[in-house]
């Protein structure tokens, strides 16, 4: 059982996070290069301005000057006109052109793959790292799955979610605690231990796990609507186990055990860590301070005999601070332990990734906070998700116990996975271990393949298409680099010597090269997106896009060939993918094996 003390088991902050080098930024080259042209706007101004056009026939950057005929007093085509003919050469850029007010800069090939080739196999896998952060923590609080419930898909999505947005801050220089706020309290424990009391059987629950915790719950639910009494000794059970009673206390730590293994074989299916696994329980000897701090600021009403907090004043219903039998709620326990957060790990930010049908929970607890008196109110953020439901309108409910089990679907696709390995490549080496990468690849990259507010139907078919915009083509896409490494490294991906500063770029200028160089060098700028819209779909989208134009690339350009300095090129620009698509998997938290 893991309900440790959250505060030893931080995630260790990578030093090498924050180091970087010199970046090839096109827009910050040109604004630089423009500032002393346009005195009415210093680099940063002009950088805003900076556009990449929609098409490549009006140039690779674009200055709309617009914006800058009202300082100015000049029509936006002439300053633009002004601009092209007195501007300074600079290595970047090959040629400008003044076109409706916008001034159009049309790189140099040459010049913007050798930068990039070079920034990216200096870095590796640390291109597009930025320390945006500075060491400074960021709470994220994701999956916090019910104790004695099945783990649902739509624990699956918070779990995807606040996982990948874990690792996108992480690579941008911040330090992030990854907390599992466990649902392991509330009056449910009590009507478990009365169900398992009256007709639990110990080895069953050993053998089935939470399926057995399960059926005893939807049984005490049947029964208690014939015998209305099974509540109360619901209710009794529970205040027991909130007075410390020790057969209450040992039954309930033994559901705790039972959930967390079955938990735990999911997230070592998916690649997911925790540092702390403080649930709901853990703050049971921190309300009291809750409670005093609502009475100072005099926020808390009686209201037949519960206490509460009104919000009227916002537009929101009141919030159930404790009830009339003296227990906590929900509410209570996040308010607790987000002032516990921010006196252990004072935080830059605190994240909450849930399903958008808890919008008013958070905002409502979110409101008490600051009327506490907390500046760092300011500081909580709730990242909501929308609902996931299986093809074929499968229900996700728990009432009745009609839930599809996350594990079941796991193993499913594992099986067909490993269905689609046998058949395309039999002699894989370690084909279980390949089968589990991309099977939870397949799950993962279908949550985080649409933006995360939008409800996902889940489709087999989709997910473990490896010609779809799926987790399993981006994978393939990198094993088919990887391949190509190996075949020209002698045996080993990393057998090819690529100087940076060496690479004959020159072979880099035909259009499909130049245009999986454009994708490799939007990455940096796709990854700052994705953090600050906490959208790790902007990854997923993006590496979409990469293994589409080197697929095009791979397919036109061959890459084998005799003449050395050929080879040596369009190996550098492989190297480059196979870095960058494997850093972006890692990000959404995919694994990229070599072969599959
Ligand atoms: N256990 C809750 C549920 O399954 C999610 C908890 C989210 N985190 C929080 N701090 N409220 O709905």
């Amino acid at each position: 059982m893991a309900v440790e003390h959250p505060a030893g088991v931080l995630c260790s902050y990578d030093a090498r996070e924050r180091s970087f080098q010199a970046e090839m930024n096109m827009k910050k080259q040109i604004a630089e290069h423009l500032a002393p042209q346009i005195g009415s706007l210093d680099e940063e101004g002009i950088l805003a301005l900076l556009e990449y056009p929609p098409n490549p026939e009006m140039g690779d950057v674009s200055l709309p000057c617009f914006k800058l005929s009202k300082t100015l007093r000049k029509a936006p085509d002439a300053i633009a006109r002004e601009l092209k003919n007195n501007m300074p050469p600079h290595p970047l850029v090959q040629r400008v052109e003044a076109v409706s007010g916008y001034l159009n800069f049309y790189l140099d090939p040459a010049a913007f793959a050798g930068q990039l080739v070079s920034e990216i196999l200096q870095k590796r896998d640390r291109y597009g790292s930025q320390d945006v952060g500075g060491g400074r923590t960021i709470v994220i609080d994701y999956s916090s799955p019910n104790i004695a419930k099945p783990f649902h898909i739509g624990h699956l999505r918070s779990t995807v979610i606040g996982h990948s947005l874990a690792r996108i801050f992480t690579f941008m220089g911040y330090r992030c605690v990854r907390v599992n706020h466990l649902g392991d309290w509330g009056t449910q424990f009590g009507k478990l231990i009365a169900a398992y009391l009256r007709w639990g059987d110990r080895t069953k629950i050993e053998q089935d796990g939470i399926d057995e915790l399960l059926r005893l719950y939807v049984k005490f639910h049947e029964e208690a609507e014939q015998n209305p009494e099974l509540e109360d000794e619901g209710r009794a059970w529970f205040v027991k186990l909130e007075q410390g009673d020790a057969q209450a206390n040992e039954l309930w730590k033994w559901f705790i055990g039972i959930s967390l293994n079955e938990f735990e074989k999911i997230y070592k299916f998916l690649g997911v860590t925790f540092d702390s696994y403080a649930g709901e329980s853990f703050y049971n000897d921190k309300l009291d301070k809750v409670i005093d701090g609502l009475r100072a600021k005099n926020l808390l009403e009686q209201d037949e005999g519960a206490l509460i907090v009104r919000l009227d004043e916002f537009n929101m219903p009141p919030v159930l601070i404790l009830k009339k039998d003296g227990s906590s709620l929900y509410h209570t326990r996040d308010i607790a332990a987000a002032i516990y957060r921010k006196e252990t790990y004072d935080f830059d930010k605190a994240i909450y990734v849930t399903d958008y049908a808890q919008n008013l929970h958070f905002q409502q607890w979110f409101k008490v906070i600051e009327l506490m008196g907390f500046e760092w109110a300011k500081d909580l953020v709730h990242v909501p998700f929308g609902r996931v439901s299986l093809e074929g309108g499968v229900g996700l409910s728990t009432r009745k116990g009609n839930v599809v089990k996350l594990e079941d679907l796991l193993k499913q696709t594992i099986e067909k996975t490993r269905e689609i390995i046998e058949a395309k490549n039999p002699s894989l080496a370690n084909k279980d271990e390949v089968a589990r990468q991309i099977g939870a690849g397949a799950v993962i990259f279908s949550d985080l393949s649409a933006g995360r507010i939008k409800d996902v139907v889940f489709s087999w078919e989709e997910a473990l298409n490896f010609d779809g915009e799926t987790g399993p083509y981006v994978q393939y896409t990198h094993a088919r680099a990887c391949s190509v490494l190996r075949k020209a490294g002698g045996g080993s991906v990393d057998g090819v010597r690529l100087e940076p500063a060496e690479i004959p770029v020159e072979w880099l200028l035909d259009a499909e090269a130049q245009q999986v160089l454009k994708q490799l060098y939007l990455f940096p700028e796709k990854v700052h997106q994705a953090m600050d819209k906490l959208e790790p779909s902007v990854v997923s989208r993006y590496l979409i896009d990469l293994a589409q134009s080197f697929n095009r690339f791979y397919h036109d350009c061959p890459i084998l060939v005799e003449d050395a300095a050929l080879r040596t090129a369009r190996l550098a620009l492989v190297e480059c993918v196979r870095t960058t698509l494997a850093r972006g998997l890692h990000l959404i938290g995919l694994e990229a094996p070599e072969q599959i």
